[in-house]
C-alpha cells in the first residue's frame, strides 16, 4: 500500500446483519487522496452500509478500515476526519443558514494542553472563538455558492439551496474525506444536473476526497474519477467511467452502466456468434456451442437498407434526444436499441449491422440462473423467455402485501406499486429448478442440451424452444436430448427491478 497516496483502504470488510444477512461481502478497496470515488449499484446492494462503516456509524463484522495508514476500524465517528452528507439531510428549521452551518463548530470542544497546579501537562477543552467560526462559515458558504444568504431562514430556501447548506455544514469542519449518500435524490431532474456540476466544482475547490453513493449511473459517469460497481454487497468492477462503460466485465455491469442491448448468444463457429436470428462475426473466441452474453451499445448499432445487414427489423419507436434519435427496432421477438443521427420513420424496415469490434462477448455467469430480460406480466407472473412462472412480488417492497387488484402495497406508508410490464432480472440458484419427465408438471419445457457429472451430482442445461437456458444441479440422471419440464418454486425466484422502485408508484 502506498501510504502517501492512499487515504482510505478497506481490507476484507464484511457486514452481517441479524447474524446471517450479508449486506457487505468481503469489500477490498483503496481510495486515493483527493479522488472522487462513486459507489454505484441498485438499491439494497450495500452502498449506505459501506459508507456508514467508513464514517464509523457501523462496525464491520470482519475486516479492517485504514485512514492514512492508521487502523480506524474501531474509532468512534467523531474522532474520524470524515463527514457525511446524508440522503435525508435534516437541517434545523428554526435556525438561519449561518447557524445551521455554524452549529457543529459552536458545540465543538477543541483540545489544548495546559499545566495543572502541580505543573503536570493535562488536556483541557475550549470552545472555538467567534471570529474563527465566522471565517470558517464564510469559507464554506463561498464553496457552496451561498454567500449573502447567511441570514436567510431555512424554510425560505429551495431544495437545491437546502442541499447546499447541508453540504456546507459537512465541509465546515474541514474533513479530509467527505461522504455523500445519494445527496441529490430529493431534487428534480434539472436541479440534479446543475448540482452534479457544482459538486464536481466543489470537489476541485476543496481538493479533498469525496466518496459518493448513488444508484444513478448517469450521475456516477458524469462526476467520478473512479466508479465502484456493486452487486449484492460485493464489488463487481472498479475503474474510470470510460473503462467501465467501454469494457464492462459482465453483462450485469454493462446493463447497469448506460443503455445496452444484451442478448443470449450461442457460439456457432470460430469467432461467430448467433443471436436475434443472425450469425455475427466477433473478435473473441469461445468454444463451439457455448452460450454467451452478447452486449452491444446502442450507439454501435448501424442501420442500413433492408437486406444489407445481418438481420432486418422494423422501427417500432423513435424519441428525439437532442443530439440524435433513440430508436427501438423489433427483430422478431427481440428489441434492439439504437442511437442514430439519421431521421427514420416508425414502421420503416431497416437492416442492422454491428462491426465486430463492437460486439462484446462474455462468459455467462454459471454460479446462478440469471435471466436478464425477464418481465412481469398482467397476472403478476414473471416471464422468462416465453414462459410465465408464478412469483412473489412482495419481495420487491420490504414487508409489503398484494391487494385484491394486484397492487403491491407498502403497509408503512400505504404506497401502492404496479409492477405489470416491469422489466426485471430474475434469478435462482442452480439447485432450485425442478425438472421432470412429466411435461405438464412445470411452467416451461425444454431439451437437455448438456450434462456434466460433478462428482456427487449432475449439472444439466435445459434449453427451451426460445433459447432460454435453465441450469440445474440434481442427483438424478437424465440424458442429453431428453425433453423435460422445468419448474421453479415460488420462494426461490428472486427479482431485481431494472428501474428504481419510484418508477412503479401507482398513486
Ligand atoms: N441495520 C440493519 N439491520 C438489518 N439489515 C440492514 C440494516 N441496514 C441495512 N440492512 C440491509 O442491508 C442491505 C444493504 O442495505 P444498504 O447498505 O442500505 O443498501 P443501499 O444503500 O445500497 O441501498 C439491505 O438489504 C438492507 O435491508
Ligand atoms: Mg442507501
Amino acid at each position: 500500500m502506498d501510504a502517501n497516496n492512499t487515504i482510505i483502504s478497506l481490507v476484507g470488510v464484511s457486514k452481517v446483519f441479524d447474524g446471517s444477512f450479508v449486506a457487505v461481502d468481503n469489500f477490498n478497496l483503496e481510495i486515493k487522496k483527493g479522488e472522487f470515488v462513486t459507489l454505484l449499484g441498485p438499491s439494497g446492494c450495500g452502498k449506505t452500509t459501506t459508507l456508514r462503516m467508513i464514517a464509523g456509524f457501523e462496525l464491520p463484522s470482519k475486516g479492517k478500515i485504514f485512514l492514512g495508514g492508521q487502523d480506524i476500524t474501531n474509532l468512534p465517528p467523531y474522532q474520524r476526519p470524515v463527514n457525511t452528507v446524508f440522503q435525508h439531510y435534516a437541517l434545523f428549521p428554526n435556525l438561519d443558514v449561518y447557524d445551521n452551518i455554524a452549529f457543529g463548530l459552536k458545540i465543538k470542544k477543541i483540545p489544548y494542553e495546559a499545566k495543572d497546579r502541580h505543573g503536570n501537562t493535562v488536556t483541557k477543552y475550549k470552545r472555538m472563538d467567534a471570529k474563527s467560526i465566522d471565517e470558517k462559515v464564510a469559507k464554506a458558504l463561498a464553496i457552496v455558492d451561498l454567500e449573502e444568504m447567511e441570514d436567510r431562514d431555512i424554510s425560505n430556501l429551495s431544495g437545491g439551496q437546502q442541499q447546499r447548506v447541508a453540504i456546507a455544514r459537512a465541509i465546515v469542519n474541514e474533513p479530509q474525506v467527505l461522504l455523500l449518500d445519494e445527496p441529490l435524490s430529493a431534487l428534480d431532474h434539472k436541479m440534479r444536473q446543475d448540482m452534479q456540476l457544482e459538486l464536481k466544482e466543489m470537489h476541485n475547490k476543496l481538493g479533498i476526497t469525496f466518496i459518493y453513493v448513488t444508484h444513478d449511473q448517469e450521475e456516477a459517469l458524469s462526476m467520478s474519477d473512479t466508479i465502484v460497481v456493486m452487486k449484492d454487497g460485493a464489488i463487481q468492477q472498479v475503474g474510470t467511467p470510460e473503462s467501465i462503460y467501454n469494457e464492462p466485465v459482465s453483462a450485469y455491469v454493462a446493463d447497469f452502466i448506460g443503455e445496452s442491448n444484451i442478448y443470449n448468444g450461442t457460439m456457432v463457429g470460430p469467432k461467430q456468434v448467433r443471436f436475434i436470428g443472425g450469425i455475427w462475426n466477433c473478435i473473441d473466441d469461445f468454444p463451439l456451442n457455448e452460450k454467451v452474453d452478447v452486449v452491444i451499445r446502442p450507439e454501435d448499432v448501424e442501420l442500413g437498407t433492408p437486406g444489407k445487414g445481418v438481420v432486418d427489423g422494423i422501427i417500432s419507436s423513435r424519441i428525439f434526444k437532442g443530439e440524435d434519435y433513440s430508436y427501438v427496432i423489433n427483430v422478431g421477438k427481440n428489441e434492439v436499441l439504437c442511437r442514430d443521427t439519421h431521421l427514420k420513420e416508425v414502421g420503416e424496415k431497416v437492416s442492422i449491422h454491428v462491426v465486430k469490434e463492437n460486439l462484446q462477448i462474455m462468459h455467462k455467469d454459471l454460479t446462478n440462473n440469471v435471466w436478464d430480460d425477464a418481465y412481469i406480466d398482467k397476472n403478476g407472473n414473471v416471464v422468462i423467455g416465453e414462459d410465465a412462472f408464478p412469483v412473489d412480488l412482495t419481495q420487491l417492497v420490504k414487508g409489503s402485501s398484494v391487494d385484491d387488484d394486484g397492487y403491491v402495497v407498502d403497509p408503512k406508508n400505504k404506497k401502492k406499486f404496479d409492477f405489470r410490464d416491469a422489466k426485471v432480472v430474475a434469478k435462482c440458484t442452480l439447485e432450485d429448478p425442478v425438472i421432470s419427465d412429466n411435461l405438464d408438471q412445470g411452467h416451461a419445457t425444454g431439451t437437455i442440451v448438456s450434462t456434466v457429472w460433478l462428482g456427487d451430482h449432475y449439472q444439466y442445461i435445459v434449453r427451451t424452444d426460445d433459447e432460454e437456458d435453465f441450469i440445474v444441479n440434481t442427483p438424478y440422471a437424465w440424458n442429453e436430448g431428453d425433453m423435460v419440464s422445468v419448474d421453479i418454486p415460488v420462494a426461490a425466484l428472486k427479482l431485481r427491478l431494472k428501474k428504481d422502485l419510484d418508477a412503479y408508484g401507482a398513486d
